[in-house]
């Protein structure tokens, strides 16, 4: 939907097709943290209102091991910077509101959605709605149609190239209607596992427990999350938790993935199509956003100028930016999780590195450039 914008404002038609409905898109819960770089293009966009109204600009974060909590302070060491907690469902809205009143062309419940013709220059793309199927003769097929989707899939097996690893946990998360236990999120380590202290407003929790993969929703009642949750806190923020029911609850399982065969012939990747990184760097909407900058300005000299170089160069620009926003996510999951197969010497190493991070403005730099985003042009 980002790209869809970035077209119709470079005067480049589009179709997007949406295989679930509107209700579903904008209802999901995914992620909650915007780098400047996604606020500043929202506000490009013209669609900024809400967010600088409603979003909680957070100037710093709080890490914690085993209870004990020191603070980073992005604005100070990155000179200004900071990250905007306003959730995915809302930009969604944000989106698909300006979309209505632009005339983009948004087709929800488009299902069995097939390209073909890939490698010429005019591919076609079939989908079905309500038993009704058609076809669409187009120049380009941008693939953001996430891990699973047909884009990647239409690849040919030979030309792909990918990279990857499973992690030995997943994220148990809920939502509740009780005032965070902190003004900023809290990333903890704590020998029993990861817990990450999030929200979506003053008044709604997003809080995160690594879990096993083998455990079920039904194992973890809210009573059960809450007590796990404080242990893994620590004493300073156990005495601030408000515990309230929960109204959503899911398991989602870690991975970091990238596929480097982000184009082939008039197919091009963006986004989770393309790589998926663990939650822990919140980067995921984050980079998937960075995809398409590039690629619309890319979309755009060609269509303006019959100019090809920044299509060509399209994979190796935002690859460049994937692959960090990839180590940066790795580095903070290997960090702050309790990996099942490793030992105490591992363990050591964590708090070592927790130590030097604490003593180090070298190091917290590091982290908080990465945080709140590198920079990107546009
Ligand atoms: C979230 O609020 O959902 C969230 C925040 C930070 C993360 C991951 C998820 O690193």
């Amino acid at each position: 939907m980002f790209l869809a914008h970035l077209l119709h404002q470079a005067g480049v038609d589009c179709v997007v097709l949406e295989a679930r409905t509107r209700e579903y898109v904008e209802g999901r819960v995914r992620a909650g943290v915007l780098e400047q770089n996604t606020v500043r293009l929202m506000h490009r966009l013209g669609i900024g209102a809400r967010v600088a109204r409603e979003g909680l600009v957070h100037a710093g974060t709080t890490l914690c091991v085993d209870g004990e909590p020191f603070h980073v302070n992005f604005a100070d060491l990155t000179g200004g910077g900071a990250v905007t907690v306003y959730g995915q469902s809302e930009v969604m809205k944000d989106l698909n509101d300006a979309a209505d009143r632009r005339g983009i062309r948004v087709i929800y419940g488009a299902t069995d959605v097939t390209p073909t013709g890939l490698d010429t220059r005019t591919p076609v793309i079939r989908w079905t709605k309500r038993d009704d199927t058609q076809d669409l003769e187009c120049d380009f097929v941008i693939g953001c149609d996430g891990y699973h989707g047909v884009s990647r899939a239409s690849i040919p097996a030979e030309a792909l190239e990918t990279f990857g690893r499973v992690y030995p946990f997943g994220w148990l998360g809920i939502l509740a209607d009780v005032p965070p236990c902190n003004h900023e999120l809290v990333y903890a380590n704590h020998d029993h596992g990861f817990a990450l202290a999030s929200m979506r407003s003053p008044t709604r929790s997003r809080c995160y427990l690594q879990c096993s993969l083998e455990d079920g929703i039904d194992e973890w009642s809210d009573q059960r999350f809450w007590d796990e949750f404080s242990v893994r806190m620590g004493e300073t923020f156990t005495a601030r938790i408000t515990r309230g029911p929960s109204f959503e609850k899911s398991i989602a399982p870690l991975r970091s993935f990238v596929c480097t065969t982000m184009r082939w012939g008039r197919l091009f990747l963006a986004g989770d199509a393309a790589h998926i990184v663990p939650p822990t760097g919140a980067k995921g909407l984050n980079l998937a956003v960075a995809d398409v900058v590039v690629l619309g300005d890319a979309l755009a000299a060609w269509y303006g100028a019959g100019d090809d170089t920044g299509l060509e160069d399209y994979p190796r620009r935002a690859l460049d930016r994937v692959w960090k926003a990839e180590r940066f996510s790795w580095w903070l999951t290997n960090l702050t999780h309790r990996f099942p197969d490793r030992d105490q010497f591992e363990r050591h190493m964590q708090i070592a590195e927790f130590s030097y991070l604490r003593q180090s403005r070298a190091a917290q730099t590091s982290f908080a450039e990465n945080y709140v985003g590198l920079p990107l042009d546009f």
